[in-house]
């Protein structure tokens, strides 16, 4: 590692551009699922939404369609759904999921995991428990995939979630709503809450990935992996695991000290 490389307190792989970051991303996802189906064990992977992951899925939907790669070993568990939402609303994540992967490739669907947008308030605290614990009895996360808010929050864990939050539903920032607003048909139809897994739910899987796309999350993507380790800047709690790592465009890049103070 070089002095300036000692700036990042968690492994960056940077590629040219996000089709070639999420094929790699791809491959590497394929291999474990094929690994997992010689040992006759189930793959189980934690799933992103927001703009960002669909390149990597229609890469995986290009791996099943072209080279075979069956999802039939796979168990699916989602980070977040906004809430209140109808699983068939626009933007729910569960009909984001359906279109963009599920619908697409061999995965037993009653082995996908997106939380429910439709629980009584009452009974989203024994929800949450409930979909922790599922994912426990699956075994455990192997793979988990996320993407980056521009407030670095990580699933819906905003600024001020602490290292051990378990599955919760969580009130939205306005700068996320804002952000996200481009999926409804205005930043009034947002929800203001949303049911997220834990930054600790996220902490437990075995490997995390990190996706990270254009120059717009540049600052961010400094602050989680040069920065210190604070619930300001959610993603900054990925440097405490041991086996996680960013994978980014080069624009999402360029604000890392390597590029900036060469
Ligand atoms: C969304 C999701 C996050 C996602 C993030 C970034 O609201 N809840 O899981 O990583 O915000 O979104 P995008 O990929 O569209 O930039």
């Amino acid at each position: 590692m070089s002095l300036v490389d000692s700036f990042e307190k968690i492994p960056v792989q940077i590629f040219a551009d996000d089709k070639i970051a999420s094929a790699h991303v791809a491959r590497e996802i394929a291999d474990l699922i094929r690994q997992k189906q010689k040992e006759g064990k189930p793959c189980v992977l934690g799933l992103a939404t927001g703009s960002t992951p669909k390149t990597l899925y229609k890469e995986l939907v290009a791996l099943h369609r072209h080279q075979g790669l069956s999802f039939k070993n796979g168990i699916t568990f989602n980070l977040d759904e906004y809430y209140p939402i109808e699983p068939n609303a626009l933007q729910s994540y569960h009909r984001f999921m359906n279109t963009h992967l599920f619908d697409h490739i061999d995965i037993d669907k009653s082995n996908t995991h997106v939380p429910d947008g439709t629980i009584d308030k009452n009974d989203v605290r024994a929800y949450a428990a409930t979909y922790e614990k599922k994912i426990e009895l699956a075994g455990g996360i192997d793979y988990q995939v996320l993407g980056i808010g521009l407030n670095g929050h990580i699933g819906f864990n905003e600024p001020g979630s602490g290292r051990h939050s378990g599955t919760r539903l969580v009130a939205l920032d306005n700068t996320t709503r804002l952000a996200n607003a481009y999926e409804f048909t205005s930043i009034a139809q947002v929800p203001r809450l949303a049911i997220t897994v834990g930054i600790n739910t996220i902490l437990k899987a075995r490997k995390i990935v990190l996706l990270g796309w254009g120059i717009h999350k540049a600052p961010v993507i400094r602050k989680s992996v040069e920065g210190t380790v604070t619930d300001h800047v959610p993603a900054s709690f990925l440097q405490e695991h041991p086996n996680c790592s960013f994978v980014l465009d080069e624009g999402a890049a360029q604000e890392l000290t390597r590029f900036k103070t060469p």
